[in-house]
């Protein structure tokens, strides 16, 4: 069974992705231990909650330095032992120590076909709205795990969505989390919790 700590930062609705494709038989071999988020506001911890799932917070704003946070977050990550960490639209950066302790075992969902519109300063709203000023008729999401750089590690899955002519930031960042992100990420799981996934030479090879 792989336990699954979930990062999040703000609504959840991909976090509600991996609730739902666990209860429905999507994602097998899989549990999710703990919702971890710097946003005690975040409706992604009343989702949690709703499903018995411990929902924590913990801010760097709570700690007098980066460091002292980055140390609590570990150590708060660790405590629930999982094989696997999800940022599900996280917003802090993951600490270094983090990264080498859990290398190849940290997925982040990334908002556009990478390597395009991501890296620093693309988040949120921003990636679409850079989609759209490039004028692409195509953008689409990405899982990929998490190293040292900003949106670099490699890359698990993709799914294009196509850009409508009407399209603001908000329609197109609402047809790519239906069309795409709330498909891959649940997929992304549930192979890796079946072992589908290994990492030969920086690259993902899929199995099976
Ligand atoms: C999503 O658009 C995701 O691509 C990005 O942050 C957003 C999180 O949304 N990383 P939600 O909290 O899962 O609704």
């Amino acid at each position: 069974m792989l336990r699954i700590v979930v990062c999040v930062s703000g609504g959840g609705t991909n976090l509600q992705a991996i609730l739902d494709s666990i209860d429905n038989g999507t994602i097998t071999n899989a549990e999710i231990a703990a919702v971890i988020s710097n946003n005690a506001n975040a409706y992604a911890l009343e989702r949690a909650r709703e499903h018995g799932i411990p929902g924590i917070c913990i801010s760097p704003k709570q700690f007098e330095n980066r460091d002292n946070f980055n140390t609590a977050f570990l150590d708060k990550v660790n405590s629930y032992q999982p094989d696997l960490i999800v940022l599900a639209g996280f917003l802090v950066v993951i600490p270094g120590m983090m990264i080498q302790e859990y290398r190849n075992r940290i997925i982040n969902i990334h908002p556009s076909l990478i390597p395009s519109f991501c890296g620093k300063g693309y988040y949120g709203l921003k990636v679409h709205e850079g989609a759209l000023n490039r004028g692409v008729k195509v953008t689409g999401a990405t899982v990929h795990f998490v190293d040292e750089g900003t949106d670099t590690g490699p890359i698990i899955l993709q799914h294009p969505v196509m850009v409508e002519s009407e399209d603001t930031p908000e329609t197109l960042q609402r047809r790519v989390m239906e069309q795409a992100e709330w498909k891959i990420l649940p997929q992304a799981i549930d192979m890796i919790a079946n072992g589908r996934i290994k990492v030969t030479d920086g690259k993902v090879v899929i199995a099976g």
